[in-house]
């Protein structure tokens, strides 16, 4: 379909679905047709195949067993997280490859090859370790994306520690709730940070955290803003940590595949965050193999993964994944969408980007703002595209595509959960045709279904719950502990299923992604999920992004609209959705109201808020906004509704 398609075309579910291209089938990773059949027939042996790109310390007796109250992915087995990121690159003759390349949000850059990541690791490690942090001990990380956060992570993998890392903008509040919930006793921040080009303070927020716990915390501070800021007796300097045990060795744990690698809490648009638990073994074997398989990352390659470390994108494909590929991994302090100085197109050009993976929501902020021409900047350098956290509309998969891919590169949908620890539903680039809008068919070796509120499956084409109906060894060991509850054994791969949560529809073996099961418009006895009513608005011309949200205060669904630079006027464009509306889906999900915003309110992890939107709507108040990207468009938003009122 080419870009002059007539408006809404782009909006349904189509057949439209979009070969691989022959030059980058020439070089993919995954290219067996036969995988998916192979994965299928030798579950759950299949998952060697990941197992494999890692170096065991001992090998694993089992693939997968259900003994005691849990499965236990690869039981037996021994593997060292730090050596398998760092270490075994170096053994190997790439020592001076590039493991991180750093943009400082104050434009500084630093690059550390993997020689380099080996020496801080290990000098941070030892400097830890001196402070008391052995295995088993839970180190918080409360830092925004500067290379001492990996560098960090890694020193407590290392040590056989786990890490808890938090995003940098949380509250004290946050903070404090995370680190007595993960019985932390450490805690590594920083001075400060930049922020949209503003210095913030960090180290204050985590001072009165630091009063909210119990606990007599062991605290370290880096010098983001200052090289050299004042420590009181509360701090350890990180620099003089560093610099004390700079050259020492410090051999690293061997964990058993089963032991917890690190902790992490989910980003809770709704409700109450949610302590998540990754496996050493299944979790790094899952991330390596899905950073190999789905973004088809090389040795060679400068990847660049958008998310911020405090969420479990940033862990897996920022950090775990491409670090045991032996990639060189791009870390931005500032968000893909939030940039001076023409990034991400400056970015992309200036490191020669092979791989980019960012967010729908990051994704439509770019289209509004509007690309600049390639001669201007030069992205050709882009060899596959991914998206991830949010459904993915077909117009902006075009735009994502054509702008940043030169209409050529594959982009890949990608679905999963920080419980699923790693990708789980997404085409693989060299062998499944794309489908712009719809996310593709699960991973090979995982098996989904969509079902209804009974849990049985649904026919294709209707909508219901998706659900993971085999356990995978990225799973979180929650999941783990319940799937064993649940009778899932080895030999029995369905006897367990996992309800995600989110609305999907199927059709072939194809699923596409409606929002979450809570996100619905209930209509004539049928529920229908916000996203559809979202990605037919946004295939309006002029139309960047919707959140739809039903309100029932007042028995109405409400659309708040962000438009590109074009500013259509508000009465006609609300014709426009309701006609297009009407007559793709059905007239009793028309929005009533249609309200045009500058911006959709947005977590930091890149989700629309669409509770916030819902209270503004209803006229509820809506309370703490810390968890948005951008808090200021709150006030406009209201304003803006209250005038349509
Ligand atoms: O609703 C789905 C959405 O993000 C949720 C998981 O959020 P979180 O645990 O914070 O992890 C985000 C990064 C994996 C899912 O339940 N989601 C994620 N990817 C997609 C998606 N929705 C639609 N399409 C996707 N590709």
């Amino acid at each position: 379909m080419s870009r002059g398609d007539s408006e809404g075309e782009r909006s349904s579910r189509s057949e439209e679905r979009y070969p691989p291209p022959d030059w980058f089938v020439e070089t993919a990773n995954v290219t067996d047709p036969d995988i998916g059949t192979r994965f299928e027939r030798e579950w759950p042996d299949c998952w060697t195949n990941a197992a494999d790109l890692l170096d065991w310390e001992q090998p694993y007796d089992e693939v997968l067993t259900a003994a005691d109250d849990r499965l236990t992915w690869f039981p037996g087995g021994q593997v060292k997280p730090s050596v398998n990121c760092v270490d075994r690159h170096v053994s190997a003759g790439r020592k001076n490859a590039i493991a991180l390349r750093w943009i400082g949000a104050a434009g500084e850059r630093r690059s550390l090859t993997y020689l380099d990541l080996q020496y801080e690791v290990e000098a941070v490690a030892a400097g830890l370790r001196s402070l008391g942090v052995g295995p088993g001990d839970v180190v918080t990380l409360f830092m925004p994306n500067v290379p001492e956060l990996p560098v960090t992570m890694l020193a407590c993998a290392r040590l056989g520690a786990l890490h808890n890392v938090v995003y940098a903008g949380f509250s004290a509040d946050e903070l404090a709730d995370r680190m007595a919930s993960a019985d932390s006793e450490y805690l590594v921040t920083c001075d400060g940070y930049y922020r949209r080009g503003s210095a913030v303070g960090q180290r204050n927020t985590a001072d009165s955290a630091r009063l909210r716990i119990d606990a007599d915390v062991t605290a370290v501070l880096v010098g983001r803003l200052d090289d050299d800021p004042k420590l009181g007796r509360d701090y350890h300097g990180y620099g003089a940590l560093r610099n004390e045990f700079a050259g020492a060795t410090v051999e690293p744990v061997a964990r058993e595949a089963d032991a917890p690698l690190f902790v992490l809490y989910t980003s809770g648009t709704t409700g109450e965050p949610d302590q998540v638990t990754h496996s050493t073994g299944g979790y790094l074997s899952y991330a390596a193999w899905t950073s190999m398989a789905v973004l088809d990352i090389k040795p060679g390659d400068t990847y660049w993964c958008a998310a911020d470390i405090g969420w479990i994108t940033g862990h897996t494909y920022g950090v775990y994944g491409p670090l045991a590929l032996g990639t060189t991994t791009l870390l931005h302090e500032s968000p893909a969408d939030h940039q001076a100085g023409g990034h991400p197109w400056a970015s992309i050009e200036r490191e020669s980007v092979d791989v980019f993976y960012t967010a729908p929501t990051a994704v439509r902020s770019m289209r509004q703002r509007g690309a600049p021409p390639t001669d201007e900047h030069d992205r050709s350098s882009i060899r596959l595209l991914g998206t991830v956290g949010e459904p993915m509309d077909p117009t902006t998969w075009h735009w994502y595509r054509e702008e940043l891919g030169g209409g050529e590169a594959p982009v890949v949908d990608t679905w999963w959960q920080t419980e699923t620890g790693g990708i789980v539903v997404a085409t693989l680039p060299a062998l499944d045709p794309m489908q712009p809008g719809t996310a593709g068919p699960g991973v090979p070796g995982i098996s989904t279904s969509v079902v209804d509120a009974d849990g049985d499956p649904v026919d294709g084409g209707e909508e219901g719950t998706l659900a993971v109906s085999r356990p995978w060894p990225g799973m979180c060991r929650r999941l783990a502990a319940e799937a064993r509850e649940a009778g899932a054994e080895p030999d029995s791969p369905k006897a367990w299923q996992y309800l995600t949560g989110d609305r999907a529809v199927r059709d072939d073996d194809y699923v596409t992604l409606l929002g979450r099961d809570a996100d619905t418009i209930e209509t004539d006895g049928n529920a229908v999920g916000t996203a559809v009513v979202e990605r037919i608005i946004s295939s309006l011309n002029g139309v960047t992004e919707a959140g739809v949200v039903p309100v029932p205060e007042g028995k109405e669904v409400v659309a708040y609209v962000s438009c590109d630079r074009s500013r259509p006027d508000v009465t006609v464009l609300a014709e426009r959705v309701r006609a297009q509306v009407a007559e793709q889906l059905s007239p009793s999900v028309c929005p009533d109201r249609i309200i045009v915003v500058p911006e959709l309110p947005k977590t930091h992890s890149g989700k629309v808020m669409r509770r916030l939107l819902a209270d503004v709507a209803g006229d509820r108040g809506y309370g703490d906004t810390s968890a948005l990207r951008n808090p200021e468009v709150v006030g406009e938003i209201e304003t803006v509704t209250r005038e349509q009122e």
